[in-house]
């Protein structure tokens, strides 16, 4: 008998996702219910950020194509308005059936292009998706009862400028609700994660959804901004960055549009001393390490209650040792690539900045990294001043803040204390504490013993520069009717 094998590394076996995705070398901008090359002549590049390998070009929409989208969405919108409310459910429910048939594709091209691992974007974006679509289905002709007293009158032609970290998602959020009202939609996916959305127009075709219902144009910042500033746009809804959505409330104020605005956060997760620890890890991991950090909602400040501090952050410390860094397409991996360099860049900054600020940075060890592609090991900071910068300002990457508290009203009075609010999180075993602290909190959206969950049926959005206006839920429906 062999005493001495040797020993085997406590590991997993690669499980790489095998679906191949196809791709075209090139893509237009859908408008009108076809895809046309952009009269701005101008395409870019998107790669995936796990390899930097180009995937397609897409195009850069200029003003001439933003103005060819809102005419096109104009002419088609008063037709689907006029459709039978449920027969623009029927359009709806196929929409959401079709994207559950083909989920497996999407979440592949998903995670190529955005960097997310496959488990989530298998697991959550997508299921999230379809139930989206399912859900405002179910509403397009029940719109009295969902608001009663309310005059039901879609607003018109809705532009809609999304985010890179949630592609499909936001991009669900934002045209499920606005198609059940009766709307007509531009939008706008970011400039890194244009792909999922290009698919979804491929889904439009293959279902015969009415041309011109929904167009997609591609492009940066620019492209963003002529559509806020289109006179044929009568509603903007934005997922961004709090710098450009104060420019775009400035514009829709001038203009007399509509608009919502869901932008960055710092939310506070407040643990007390009689929280269940071992389910509040969880729930600390998944509220800063979920797709890489890359989540307006993020539980970025950590607030621990005194006596516990050392506890959670020897847990912590050894939770993070497990968390697998790696090829988002491994159905292993918990932490793929970060979407951008440019993102990559800013987090680098923010960790250098907490450490010649004076906090002790934590972070997971493990192996060498892939040479190419964008990554980032999850950490965490302890020694933070309320002051830090990175106690201040939102970092958007897997790096956790950890501070503490005495008394509840100190957690709660640091925890409001930030321009943002737009979620928060308490972990107590006490039912009558849960409430006390829950009301108290300037946030949106408050998550009692657990973190990061949402429903189609449950609004979000946040207070002060979190933004204001609520998505998903009747609070979501009502804000894509006319006033
Ligand atoms: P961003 O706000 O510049 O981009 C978001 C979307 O707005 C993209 O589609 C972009 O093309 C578009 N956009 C940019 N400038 C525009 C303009 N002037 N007019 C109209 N549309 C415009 O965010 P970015 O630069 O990608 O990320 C910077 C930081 O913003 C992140 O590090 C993070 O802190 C925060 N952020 C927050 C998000 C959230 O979900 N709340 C999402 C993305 C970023
Ligand atoms: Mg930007």
């Amino acid at each position: 008998m062999n005493s001495a094998l040797p020993a085997i590394p406590w590991d997993y076996s690669p499980a790489p996702e095998t679906l191949k995705v196809p791709l075209e070398k090139r893509y237009g901008l859908f408008i009108g219910g076809q895809f046309v090359p952009p009269r701005s002549r101008r395409w870019f590049e998107t790669i995936n950020p796990a390899t930097e390998q180009v995937l397609a070009e897409v195009a850069e929409a200029g003003e001439a194509d933003v103005d060819a989208a809102v005419v096109a969405a104009t002419a088609a919108q008063k037709k689907w308005a006029r459709l039978a409310a449920r027969e623009r459910a029927k359009h709806l429910y196929r929409l959401a059936r079709r994207i559950q048939e083909r989920s497996r594709e999407l979440a592949v091209l998903e995670s190529l292009n955005g960097g997310k691992p496959i488990r989530e974007s298998r697991d959550i974006d997508v299921p999230l998706v379809a139930q989206h679509f399912f859900y405002h289905a179910g509403w397009c002709d029940k719109l009295h009862y969902a608001l009663p007293n309310r005059k039901i009158q879609p607003i018109g032609v809705c532009g809609q400028i999304i985010p890179w970290n949630f592609p499909l998602l936001m991009l669900a959020w934002k045209l499920a609700p606005a198609l059940a009202c009766g709307n007509a939609c531009v939008l706008k996916p970011a400039e890194t994660t244009p792909l999922t959305a290009i698919r979804l127009a491929e889904i439009l075709q293959e279902i015969e959804f009415p041309a011109g219902v929904v167009n997609i144009v591609t492009g940066a910042g620019a492209t963003g901004a002529h559509l806020v500033a289109h006179p044929g746009t009568r509603k903007i809804a934005f997922t961004g960055s709090t710098e450009v959505g104060k420019g775009i409330a400035r514009t829709c104020a001038a203009a007399g549009k509509d608009l919502t605005l869901e932008l960055g956060g710092k939310s506070p997760h407040l643990i007390f001393e009689d929280a269940p620890l071992d389910q509040a890890i969880e729930g600390i991991v998944n509220g800063i390490y979920f797709n890489q950090g890359h989540v307006c909602c993020a539980g970025s400040r950590l607030l621990v209650q005194e006596s516990v501090r050392d506890e959670v952050i020897a847990r912590l410390e050894h939770r993070i040792r497990s968390l697998r860094v790696g090829d988002p397409l491994d159905k292993n991996t918990d932490i793929g690539a970060i979407n951008s360099r440019a993102q990559l860049d800013k987090i680098r900054a923010y960790l250098a900045c907490g450490t010649a600020e004076g906090a002790t940075l934590h972070e997971a060890p493990g192996g060498p990294l892939p040479a190419k592609g964008f990554w980032c090991r999850p950490s965490f900071f302890t020694e933070v001043q309320p002051s830090h910068t990175i106690a201040r300002e939102e970092i958007f990457g897997p790096v956790l803040q950890v501070m503490s508290f005495r008394t509840t009203s100190e957690a709660i009075e640091r925890a409001n204390n930030t321009p943002y609010g737009l979620a928060a999180g308490v972990w107590t075993d006490k039912g009558a504490r849960i409430f006390d602290v829950a009301r108290r909190l300037r946030a949106g959206v408050v998550w009692c013993n657990t973190y990061i969950q949402f429903d189609a049926a449950s609004p979000f959005g946040g207070y002060k520069e979190s933004g204001f206006g609520r998505e998903g839920g009747r609070h979501g429906l009502s804000a894509y009717l006319a006033h």
